[in-house]
């Protein structure tokens, strides 16, 4: 099929509001919106202001509605409890309806918020969509991160209500969620009313009498009530959900997502970038927790009428390499999309990709690779193994959709290895120099988005506008600054590169090094220290902290080391995979004292560094050179 990208972009950048208005009847709405965009109004805008409309009505309703109610909306697989499980369409607005009930009768109502801190269980996509039927804003802690980060997300979006599990299950063991929910209830200063509590047969959990609800009891009788509690009409730039994500401090963001934007991205997005169809299978493996998660596993795929997959288990090691394989034939996957970083870990256990023959994988039609960089060689070698496209995109949290691909739907243009290819409609992608003047094709720059953000992207961080505003808009007038560092070649095709920030990519995941540093400086022996991300054949990233210890200290350097690893591990979580602490005698620094972590970052990743001009001692850098070797890292 010839691509018909050029004239769908060119359609879009004639005329915006034409274009969006158009996609907007792809969601149905309880009042129309009148007009597409308002630029008046909010940071930067709002899209379809006076529009009301209500994401679980278009994800579930309308579907039992249209005759899908006995499609399976979810499935269900989750290796690390041997369970398959598939819910149609009617089942879930049955489980929706009852958790949205036993939300209101906890005193959940339209605008408050509730955290999930939960597994990838079927509850857990309930819930979601729980809130957004009752217009309750919902906001995913991942897993993997500790109580100190949930303590500050349920501070931050002052949450009324906390819907948790007793356990999540990694392979090789079981993680009680339920102690780290009540220690950071402990630390948060707003404690929210009532914790909803799902009990998993593999850990029960205590229970805080008057505080803690039971789950299962609870909306097992909501349920056989059948009762039915309607959709909420909500504003289309009503809150949907925060998702907080990394910034370059220890505070995490609250990024924003609206209704109706929201909703009429995800729709196009399925059909035109993905090219799904309703009622086929769609399988994010992701988790629920980063925007993936909500956008691929929850809203897009029920959106539109598809089945979605949620896989609690991991590519490698539950059993083995082959997972993926037989998910795509057991369910009829038709599209695959997950990070580079699964395809390395697979690829690791099974370089030939023989466990491929194994499995009838005629089912799909493409793979989808997002979250971080993805390598040429990783990409390359997922095409020679499956044989269908690979398809890089680029996004963010902020986002909440693609700004770069090769629009499937669209028929796919020739790939350039190591590009995720061409803007998308709805962004005009530019690349500018410090300065802000733009750049010449192929020059490297920063990554930024003419205003205003197309329908999807966040409007606003939660209660925080000012810091919105400072943090993505303030440096380039009139663009969004994506914080990306790359190119746009020739022919148009973008090139993410790296990072602006301090953000790194640990297995897909977004983390801060700031953050990371905060909390190695909290040790008492700590006099400073610097973290950087170096490079990692199967994650990509891993963070790397360097420390200096306070004149005086005589306890062992080893053991300070494990000390600050597991600080790390407790204040931040797992998800942090910080594993490399290393005491050195002094850190490199320019003459006006600021630590040098890109230089450091390249002599750890063996990379060609220059001597920086400002240094304030050279020997420094050779001393940090001269530690990594001896500690085999990035060898
Ligand atoms: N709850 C509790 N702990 C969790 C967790 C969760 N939901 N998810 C991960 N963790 C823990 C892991 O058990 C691990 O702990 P450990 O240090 O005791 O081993 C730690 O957090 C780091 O996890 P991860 O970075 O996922 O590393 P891993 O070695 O367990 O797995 C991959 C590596 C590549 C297999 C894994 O990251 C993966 O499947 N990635 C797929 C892509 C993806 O999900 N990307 C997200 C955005 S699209
Ligand atoms: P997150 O908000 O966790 O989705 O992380 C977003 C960041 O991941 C982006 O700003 C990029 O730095 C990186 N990223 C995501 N997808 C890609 C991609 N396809 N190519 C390069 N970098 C990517």
């Amino acid at each position: 099929m010839a691509s018909s990208y050029a004239a769908t972009y060119a359609q879009w950048k004639g005329d915006p509001s034409g274009f969006w208005s158009e996609a907007a009847a792809g969601i149905d709405w309880s009042v129309a919106p009148s007009v597409a965009f308002d630029g008046t109004r909010g940071v930067y805008g709002h899209w379809f202001p006076d529009g009301e409309t209500n994401a679980c009505y278009n994800c579930v309703d309308r579907h039992v509605e249209a005759g899908r109610g006995e499609q399976a909306a979810l499935i269900y697989d989750s290796p690390v409890t041997g369970q398959v499980a598939s819910f149609t369409y009617r089942d879930v607005l049955a489980e929706v309806q009852a958790i949205a009930a036993v939300l209101m009768k906890l005193g959940v109502s339209r605008g408050d918020r509730v955290i999930l801190y939960m597994p990838m269980v079927p509850e857990a996509v309930f819930s979601m969509l729980a809130c957004a039927r009752i217009g309750a804003v919902h906001s995913v802690v991942f897993g993997g991160f500790a109580a100190n980060e949930l303590a500050t997300r349920i501070d931050d979006c002052r949450a009324k209500v906390v819907i948790s599990a007793s356990c999540g299950i990694e392979p090789g063991r079981v993680v009680a969620y339920k102690p780290l929910l009540d220690a950071a209830i402990e630390i948060a200063s707003n404690k929210p009313d009532h914790c909803l509590i799902l009990q998993r047969p593999e850990l029960a959990a205590s229970t805080v009498s008057g505080r803690d609800v039971d789950f299962t009891s609870e909306v097992g009788a909501a349920k056989a009530e059948g009762t039915v509690v309607p959709c909420v009409s909500l504003h289309a730039t009503d809150p949907l959900y925060i998702l907080y994500t990394s910034g370059t401090t220890g505070q995490p963001k609250g990024v924003l997502r609206d209704n109706g934007g929201y909703l009429v991205a995800l729709a196009w997005s399925m059909k035109h970038f993905y090219g799904v169809e309703p009622g086929e299978v769609f399988w994010a493996a992701s988790d629920i927790g980063w925007v993936v998660g909500h956008s691929y596993i929850v809203y897009g795929p029920l959106l539109i009428g598809g089945t979605t997959v949620l896989y609690e288990g991991k590519p490698v090691g539950t059993p083995d390499a082959g997972a993926y394989w037989r998910v795509i034939q057991e369910h009829g996957v038709r599209a695959l999309f997950t990070a580079p970083t699964a395809f390395r870990a697979i690829r690791k256990e099974d370089p030939e990709g023989r466990l491929i023959a194994d499995y009838d994988l005629s089912s799909l039609r493409a793979l989808f690779l997002a979250g971080e960089r993805a390598d040429p060689d990783t990409l390359q070698w997922a095409e020679r193994v499956l044989q269908v496209p690979v398809i890089d995109h680029w996004w963010q949290t902020e986002t909440g959709w693609p700004m770069a691909g090769n629009p499937m739907g669209l028929g796919l243009l020739p790939v350039k290895h190591g590009s995720p290819t061409v803007p998308l409609p709805g962004y005009e992608i530019e690349v500018l120099d410090d300065a802000g003047h733009p750049v010449a094709p192929g020059t490297l720059g920063n990554i930024v988005v003419r205003l205003p953000l197309p329908p999807g992207c966040l409007p606003t961080f939660w209660n925080a506008d000012e810091r919105f505003h400072a943090a993505c808009l303030a440096e380039f007038p009139g663009y969004y600054k994506t914080s990306d560092a790359g190119y746009i070649d020739e022919d148009g095709y973008v090139f993410i590169m790296s990072r602006t920030d301090d953000i790194i990519n640990v297995a897909g995941h977004r983390l801060s090094t700031g953050a990371i540093e905060e909390v190695c400086a909290c040790h008492p022996d700590v006099a400073e220290c610097a973290v950087i991300g170096v490079a990692d054949p199967v994650k990509g990233q891993v963070p790397a902290g360097f420390l200096v210890l306070n004149s005086g200290v005589s306890r062992e350097s080893s053991t300070i080391e494990q000390e600050v690893v597991a600080l790390v591990r407790e204040r931040i979580g797992p998800v942090a995979a910080f594993k490399m602490a290393i005491c050195v005698k002094r850190l490199p620094k320019t003459r006006s004292g600021k630590i040098l972590r890109g230089t450091m970052q390249k002599i750890a990743d063996r990379e060609p560094w220059k001597m920086p001009a400002t240094i304030d001692d050279p020997a420094i850098l050779d001393e940090i050179a001269a530690v990594l070797a001896a500690r085999h890292i990035g060898a």
